[in-house]
């Protein structure tokens, strides 16, 4: 598999999920000839040996990614790698993980056992990462895992697939910041995620992010079909280092930030 069809499966999985990412895709694409890159997407997954990041990311390091930064974000649990490929064109792949054996045992439990009922052979699939969720869910299970990690709560709804594409504003040929995206998105009638504000770090710390929230969608549990916030679009604007060097990593403290977007509106 080329890199090309593992980011069209993902694609495509993450616009059923979220079809206002695509209107916006479509919307921006409008703007200019060449298409849009994207900066990265974001994988969620579970800290367990069956599915952990290194598990995840062996698709990705088999098409020559590399393994890059480490992040880890206290509060909300979670580890994090990004993973970049030579050719920086294709997206960086920020994948992180929530730390099961910090969690109550109850939650513990849900995980681990989601951890094992991942069949064998979609764990050995190359389309992993966009397989979905591999088990039935309880409006239930959810608001008693929601209560203790929203992460864990969405991951049980949506399992493998990219939480979030992001667009590379940098090489957009018809607009230079990221207000002025921003701007486009919420005329277009969007609302972004304005947590922390709606531009999550600055020139300073070379990265300035957006992104919308969560499009809510139907979910079918077993008790019956609740609306639940899905899949979201980001905005990534970057700059030079003092070397000259386009900024490739990420800052954590807008990261964690940027997690939020998945949170019901309250
Ligand atoms: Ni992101």
């Amino acid at each position: 598999m080329r890199v090309e069809e593992l980011f069209e499966h993902l694609w495509q999985g993450y616009i059923k999920l979220a079809p206002a990412a695509k209107d916006i895709h479509t919307l921006l694409q409008s703007t200019q000839a060449t298409p849009i890159i994207n900066d990265h997407i974001a994988l969620r997954t579970l800290a367990h040996p069956r599915c952990n990041i290194s598990v995840i990311s062996q698709v990705f390091l088999a098409l020559g990614y590399e393994r890059k930064e480490y992040y880890h974000f206290e509060s909300k649990k979670l580890d994090a790698y990004y993973f970049q490929h030579p050719n920086e064109t294709y997206p960086k792949v920020f994948i992180s993980e929530v730390k099961i054996d910090e969690l109550d045992f109850e939650t513990q439990n849900t995980l681990t056992s989601l951890a094992e009922s991942i069949p064998e052979e979609v764990l050995d699939s190359k389309l992993l990462v966009s397989s979905g969720r591999h088990w039935d869910v309880s409006y239930e299970v959810y608001t008693k895992l929601y209560a203790q990690s929203e992460y864990a709560a969405w991951f049980y709804l949506y399992g493998y697939c990219a939480n979030h594409f992001t667009i590379f504003i940098n090489a957009l040929e018809k607009f230079d910041t990221i207000i002025e995206v921003n701007n486009l998105v919420k005329e277009s009638g969007y609302t972004l995620n304005s947590a922390g504000g709606e531009i999550k770090g600055s020139a300073d710390v070379l990265l300035e992010q957006s992104s919308t929230t969560a499009q809510v969608i139907e979910v079918k549990f077993n008790e019956g079909t609740y609306k639940i916030p899905s899949c979201f679009y980001e905005f990534a604007k970057r700059y030079k280092d003092e070397n000259g060097n386009l900024y490739q990593g990420f800052v954590a403290k807008s990261a964690d930030l940027i997690f939020n977007s998945t949170n019901h509106l309250s």
